[in-house]
């Protein structure tokens, strides 16, 4: 590994390895490593990652540096290492799937994440890739655009001083009531809208 070489963190939250999330996730990877990154990619399922909350990763707004459970510090050290942030998960009741908030919650803890005079996310930059199961067209997904652009992007990024992240939807995942060559059609459509988005981080 250069010591110039840029790290991306893909972080996947879907709990099946042969689901829609996963290969778009392992597309991304392999776009980012083509692209020059080292890249390390985070299975929240696989890696059996605990998104319950617990005691000890509560954050102590009294106190900064709190040592929280092992397994934060090594998340967190993880997106630490990272230049851009990659989460991949589907759209689950307009938000994020459990495994994924759980992560949030846990690891992007106060003093670690935010609550810093200088954040220790500065400089890096964001990229959530969303697979929805609504079509563009379907009047909710205005839902899901707002939670993108809201607690996605703002809420959660530019909060935790991220100012460069962007969020992107992968509609209609489910290719409803689409069949042979115009399935096909659609699911290239998808992962082309996926290497625009990944391809903005080269
Ligand atoms: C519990 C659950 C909640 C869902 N909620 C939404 C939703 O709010 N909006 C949406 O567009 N799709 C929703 N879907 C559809 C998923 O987004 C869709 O199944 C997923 O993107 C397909 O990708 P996958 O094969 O990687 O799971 C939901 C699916 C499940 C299982």
């Amino acid at each position: 590994m250069s010591e110039t070489e840029p790290t991306a963190l893909v972080v996947v939250g879907h709990h099946r390895s042969d689901s829609l999330t996963a290969a778009v996730a392992e597309r991304a990877a392999k776009r980012l490593a083509a692209g020059g990154y080292r890249v390390d990619v985070l299975d929240l399922h696989e890696a059996g990652f605990d998104p319950r909350g617990n005691t000890a990763d509560e954050p102590d707004y009294g106190n900064r540096d709190k040592r929280y459970s092992e397994e934060v510090h090594e998340h967190i050290a993880r997106v630490h290492a990272a230049d851009v942030i990659v989460p991949v998960f589907p759209v689950w009741w307009y938000g994020l799937p459990a495994l994924l908030k759980g992560w949030i919650d846990r690891v992007w803890n106060y003093g670690l994440a935010y609550g810093r005079s200088r954040s220790p996310m500065a400089g890096k930059r964001m990229l959530w890739i969303a697979l929805a199961g609504l079509a563009e067209d379907d009047p909710n997904s205005a839902l899901t655009r707002a939670f993108l652009d809201g607690p996605l992007r703002v809420g959660i990024s530019a909060y935790c001083g991220i100012p460069d992240a962007a969020a992107v939807a992968l509609y209609d995942s489910e290719a409803q009531g689409l069949a042979g060559a115009e399935r096909d059609r659609h699911y290239r459509e998808l992962f082309a809208k996926a290497d625009e988005a990944v391809d903005a981080l080269l």
